[in-house]
């Protein structure tokens, strides 16, 4: 991912520590980071924190997209409901780089209370740096989005 495009980020207050210290990472890395809030630890409901950042990324307004919840399940049906959406649950590196490498995700979806936050760092690295593999799993890709 190159460093100058911005990155999207967003969580409810089950993702807002490990928000803050992925988007300190990220930082320190030299992106640029457009944080979607929320801004405290006060109990708030996910969708109306993931919509907008969902939103976006269904426009084309960023191409990569970071979202966090207490499980990472709500933010990541949230986003989902967005046709131009591919938002991957993760709760392992090889998970946040498969999702890159055959589903084509858009959006990496993280369980704040369930994964340590180094963990969490290493996803998102991964997530940013690897590309679609393409191939046989294009027509499955396209398909995801073919409801009957
Ligand atoms: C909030 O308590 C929690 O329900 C939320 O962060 C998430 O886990 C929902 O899926």
């Amino acid at each position: 991912m190159n460093k100058k495009t911005v990155l999207p980020i967003a969580s409810d207050h089950g993702g807002f520590e490990m928000k803050a210290f992925i988007i300190d990472k990220l930082q320190k890395e030299g992106y640029t980071v457009k944080d979607y809030g929320t801004f405290s630890e006060e109990s708030v409901d996910y969708p109306d924190f993931i919509h907008p950042l969902a939103k976006a990324i269904n426009d084309g307004v960023y191409p990569l997209g970071i979202i966090m919840c207490g499980s990472g399940n709500g933010a990541q049906m949230t986003a989902n409901k967005y046709a131009g959406v591919r938002a991957g649950l993760c709760w392992s590196v090889e998970q946040a780089e498969l999702i890159r490498l055959h589903n084509n995700a858009n959006i990496i979806s993280i369980p704040g209370r369930f994964v340590p936050f180094s963990m969490a760092w290493d996803m998102v690295k991964i997530f940013l740096n690897t590309d679609f593999e393409g191939g046989r799993h294009e027509k499955r890709v396209e398909k995801i989005s073919q409801t009957l």
